[in-house]
């Protein structure tokens, strides 16, 4: 009953969301979604099936159904179509999902501004190096640390480097001069937009392409999976590839909900979610690639490349950022990602 209700969430938006939050919220408390012979877990996203993020979602439901033999169903809700970015966390935290993957961009305003480190432009320039630090023991920290904002903190998947679109090249600090940037709620995407002359605007994913189209804004920065399947294509002419800086996500887990599972079912998902990490990470840069091939071929949008003295004013113009936020993510974590994953650089 409670789930017809949120299936019906999509059907019915003229009820808000704050009274669909309610209602799921109610079914939590009321209608647990443990049932002795069968668990449901919703897991809910904002991007479309067939990217980094949504392939990883549906072979996690797939390697969930088969070692249970279907006794734990993993419903999949993409595309914000249960929650968007401006309630996702709340939901998560009041129990109206059992599991959600926000880009780590979105866990500052959740609390967590350490995770604004992988949003420093120019930070890293290879996926290995990202990888040093989700994999290993500063990723085990961060994720540990997501206790304290309730969540369980699960794993790491990587979408790929951003790369910046709007109607014209933006190849240098000028280009952008003046133009509104749609951005993620992190302060240090806001200051890296305002070093390069930008004014950043924040909106939920899912209002982006809607904000692009009708002029609210006038560019974005994506990696191409999601520029490309979010239908970007005929809303900007230039895509310039700038890789300035990294987008990936935490998946994370209603506290409650993992508490209540016994050893051998939380065993049981914790293992498929780590094997559909493991895969959709090897398969995340392939998609980013396929995204560019697509591009290129794509009428109307035309895809731009840097000189290496372009990519070095880009990064020059925004190193202040990493100065005046060294301390909003911790000089302490900024000292080990340079130490341990980035051979010492500075910044
Ligand atoms: C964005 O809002 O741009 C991204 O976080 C979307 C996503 O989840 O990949």
């Amino acid at each position: 009953m409670c789930h017809a209700d949120v299936h019906a969430k999509s059907k019915h938006r003229l009820l808000g969301r704050s009274m669909w939050l309610w209602i799921a919220v109610w079914c939590a408390v009321w209608a647990p979604v443990t049932h002795a012979a069968e668990l449901v877990v919703r897991l809910s996203h904002v991007v479309a099936p067939d990217t980094p993020k949504g392939l990883m979602a549906a072979r996690f439901q797939q390697l969930v159904a088969q070692a249970s033999g279907g006794r734990i169903r993993v419903e999949v809700y993409p595309d914000s179509q249960l929650y968007g970015d401006d309630d996702e966390m709340e939901a998560l935290q009041l129990g109206a999902v059992e599991i959600l993957a926000p880009s780590l961009s979105k866990f500052g305003v959740a609390g967590a501004p350490e995770f604004e480190v992988f949003d420093l432009p120019f930070l890293f320039d290879t996926l290995a190096q990202v990888r040093c630090v989700t994999q290993g023991r500063i990723g085990q920290q961060l994720l540990q640390g997501l206790n304290r904002q309730q969540m369980v903190g699960l794993g790491f998947l990587d979408n790929g480097f951003k790369q910046m679109s709007a109607q014209r090249p933006l190849l240098q600090a000028a280009d952008f001069k003046g133009l509104r940037l749609r951005i993620q709620a992190s302060r240090v995407l806001a200051a890296q937009m305002r070093a390069l002359g930008a004014y950043p605007v924040v909106l939920p994913f899912g209002e982006t392409r809607r904000a692009l189209a009708e002029g609210v804004v006038d560019g974005a920065e994506n990696p191409l999976s999601n520029f490309l399947t979010q239908g970007l294509a005929p809303v900007q002419r230039a895509v310039t590839l700038t890789d300035h800086g990294y987008l990936g996500y935490a998946v994370v887990a209603n506290p409650r909900f993992w508490a209540s599972l016994d050893d051998g079912d939380r065993t049981l998902l914790q293992r498929a979610l780590n094997q559909a990490l493991w895969e959709g990470n090897a398969r995340a840069a392939v998609l980013n690639a396929q995204a560019l091939a697509t591009l290129k071929q794509t009428p109307g949008v035309r895809v731009h490349s840097l000189s290496a003295s372009q990519r070095r004013g880009l990064r020059q113009a925004v190193q202040p950022v990493h100065a005046d936020f060294a301390r909003r993510v911790g000089t302490p974590l900024l000292r080990d990602v340079k130490n341990l994953c980035l051979g010492g650089v500075q910044g």
